[in-house]
């Protein structure tokens, strides 16, 4: 441990101690969750740096451990100009617009009109097929034979300068070998995270009872991108080079395929599963090969990559502003997988309402491991027919949902039978389940069910409604159990002596927390009435009742004329919200949660931030917390479309339960991306897609 006594004196050199010090403890704290030192040690360190920071001025950085919070990877990595620019590429869905961009190729080649190049356009196109590795781009630059820069592609003019973590990967060689070392050559190529990496990183997370990383290709993203090259290290990346960037000097090459040829005799990681081929047929052959071989492989692969051989073509070919004409990429369609469900469960959620899901052995499809699946009700599970012990294919849906397709038939057991949908609760109080006429879904209606309280909590604190930082579900089932939650009232009175006499409480964390309880009382009043957890009250509703009556004041004393008045709250909602309030045990709650300080206030609209501006999201299926009219409006108020159909002009599709087939496939099918529910509240706040 770095005590005080070892600081430098310089005051520039202290400060980087301090640093990387912090740094460190702060990883050891937020990502390893295995702090070394006392918090005691590192708030005296903090304040140490943050004084030296104010002495000196110029020694102040806003990646200074003083200026962030937590640990997450900085984006200040210095920029690097990409000489010549990183390109991305075009896609062919499939054969179809494979073999157009074949013949469109073979046309512009005969259009050039150089006797000799028509020549060999017509006959002879040979093509370079490779993998597509999916994992990030970066190129590698080296000067004299030796490692000199690593970039990541960036906005493909200029990337990152990642030279220091790049050059902790193995397969990255620092030296250059061989008789035709160029004086300067940038090898380009994907690092990737290899499966078994992926899974063991994962089982260390679930160990630690932390979340599971999303898909090896984000974990590689983040793995790289670290402050600290010694988590990159940790992470055991690799590389696969499949293109150059400037070359200044070696030996003259014709082919793309001489290309790879040469990175492989200068010691770098070329793909070996990669074929030259004559014509289109082949390259259809290759990609089919890999379609049904992809699992073979120990890294994830998204498609192939066609590359036209001879550099001089390509040259002639040239490139759009985005992407040459001379290469494409082949998606694979996603991908499908067998394996065991093994039981039915129904999950409960905070309004009561139950959802069968699908337990099943993990397995690993389309970028990430699979153990659960929602049926969405007991229709949908009549509907494929699945049944515990089955056999059951699995894929995601426009490569993100995990989706049951259905059974292997041919695999059931004799003695399989049909299940069931449960008649009990799954809680300790079994209360009947109620299915209402016409309705598809089953509820619990016991005012007690555990299984309610616990989702109640949890989205009372979620970030959508009184945004309280440090209240998960894991915290939320812990205080439950310690008997110090029963409602949600109850969070503006825990015990934090309680909390922290508990193993893995650190007072950090237990101050964080009550901060963040603290400054969830100010919360605007639609938080407040989303919180509440009132059927038919999803966020929009919320925040239309919170415009309309300004304080909870007004609204408990509304009757249900006075809530009829508002325009775009209908019959059913009004009668929900009346009979919530009226309720002597909502009244009380109410009270105790005004006595603990919590104190809405309407905040004055504005026009929502229109951070859909020009994007065109279609939903589809019903969502948790956004009735049909609420998403349109959460859409359009943001300056979105949302049209009923998919089209190539979708920016996204949102998938909630019992989503139509034609429009997720159609996703699918235009490599449209789909979100779930909690992905879109991420759009409609940030207007960025998640990558
Ligand atoms: S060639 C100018 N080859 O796919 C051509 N890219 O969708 C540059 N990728 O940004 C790319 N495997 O990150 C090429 N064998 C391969 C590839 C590959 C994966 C990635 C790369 C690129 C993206 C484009």
């Amino acid at each position: 441990m770095a005590g005080l006594g070892d600081l430098p004196d310089d005051p520039l050199e202290r400060v980087a101690v301090l640093r990387s010090t912090l740094e460190r403890y702060n990883r050891e704290y937020h990502e390893l969750d295995a702090p070394s030192v006392p918090d005691s040690v590192y708030d005296q360190l903090t304040r140490e740096l943050a004084a030296l920071e104010a002495e000196h001025p110029e020694l102040a950085s806003p990646d200074s451990p003083t200026q962030q919070v937590g640990s997450a990877p900085s984006s200040l990595f210095a920029e690097v100009v990409h000489r010549v620019p990183m390109m991305s590429l075009d896609n062919a869905m499939d054969q179809a617009e494979l073999h157009s961009w074949g013949e469109r190729t073979a046309r512009r080649l005969g259009e050039i009109g150089d006797a000799d190049l028509a020549e060999r356009a017509s006959g002879v196109v040979r093509y370079v097929c490779e993998l597509k590795i999916d994992g990030l781009a970066v190129s590698i630059r080296y000067e004299g034979g030796e490692l000199v820069q690593a970039a990541t592609r960036g906005n493909g003019r200029v990337g990152e300068d990642v030279t220091a973590n790049v050059a902790t990967i193995e397969s990255v060689p620092h030296t250059l070998v061989g008789k035709a070392v160029p004086d300067v050559i940038e090898a380009r190529g994907e690092i990737y995270l290899p499966i078994d990496r992926f899974e063991a990183l994962n089982a260390a997370q679930e160990a630690a009872g932390r979340p599971r990383y999303a898909n090896p290709r984000n974990t590689a993203a983040g793995s790289l991108r670290q402050k600290d090259v010694e988590m990159t290290r940790g992470r055991g990346l690799a590389f696969w080079c499949y293109q150059l960037g400037e070359v200044v000097g070696g030996p003259a090459l014709a082919g793309h395929s001489d290309a790879l040829a040469l990175l492989g005799e200068l010691g770098l990681p070329v793909n070996p599963e990669t074929a030259v081929v004559d014509d289109l047929d082949e390259v259809y052959a290759f990609s089919q090969r890999w379609l049904e071989h992809r699992h073979d492989l120990p890294y994830e692969i998204d498609g192939v990559v066609v590359k036209v051989d001879a550099l001089e073509l390509q040259r002639r070919l040239g490139s759009t502003s985005k992407a040459p004409r001379w290469a494409i990429a082949y998606k694979l369609p996603p991908e499908e997988r067998t394996t065991v469900l093994t039981s039915i469960e129904v999950s409960v959620g905070r309004t009561g309402k139950v959802t069968p899901f699908a337990v099943l052995e993990p397995v690993f499809v389309g970028g990430s491991t699979v153990g659960l699946a929602t049926l969405h009700n007991e229709d949908q599970v009549r509907l494929k027919d699945v049944r515990p012990g089955d056999t059951v294919i699995v894929r995601k849906a426009g490569d993100v949902i995990p989706e049951v397709v259905g059974p292997v038939l041919a695999e059931r057991s004799k003695k399989s039978k049909p299940w069931t949908f449960p008649a009990t609760c799954p809680c300790d109080l079994g209360s009947p389940l109620v299915r209402v006429e016409g309705e598809s879904q089953h509820r619990c209606v016991h005012a007690d069910c555990p299984f309610q309280r616990l989702a109640r909590i949890c989205h009372f604190a979620s970030r959508g409604a009184m945004d309280i930082d440090g209240l998960g579900e894991k915290q939320v089932v812990k205080f439950i159990e310690l008997g110090l939650l029963h409602d949600v009232a109850d969070i503006y009175s825990l015990d934090f002596d309680v909390i922290a006499s508990q193993r893995g409480y650190q007072q950090r964390s237990i101050d964080k927390l009550r901060a963040a309880i603290e400054a969830s009382k100010a919360r605007p009043l639609a938080n407040l009435l989303f919180g509440l957890n009132i059927v038919h009250v999803g966020a929009s509703v919320a925040e239309v009742i919170a415009d309309a009556f300004g304080s909870l004041d007004a609204l408990m004393g509304a009757d249900e004329a006075d809530l009829s008045a508002v325009e775009g709250i209908g019959p059913v909602i009004v009668s929900s919200v009346a009979q919530f309030f009226s309720l002597e045990a909502n009244q009380e709650l109410i009270v105790r949660l005004r006595e603990a300080g919590v104190d809405p206030v309407a905040v004055e609209r504005t026009v929502a931030p229109q951070t859909l501006a020009g994007m065109s999201v279609v939903v589809t299926g019903s969502l948790t917390d956004f009735t049909r009219d609420e998403v349109e409006h959460a859409i359009k108020s943001r300056g979105g479309k949302s049209p009923g159909s998919v089209s190539k002009k979708t920016t996204a599709v949102v998938v909630g339960d019992d989503p139509g087939a034609s429009k997720l496939s159609k996703a699918t099918e235009l490599g449209v991306p789909v979100l779930d529910e909690a992905q879109f509240v991420r759009l409609i706040e940030t207007g960025e897609l998640p990558t």
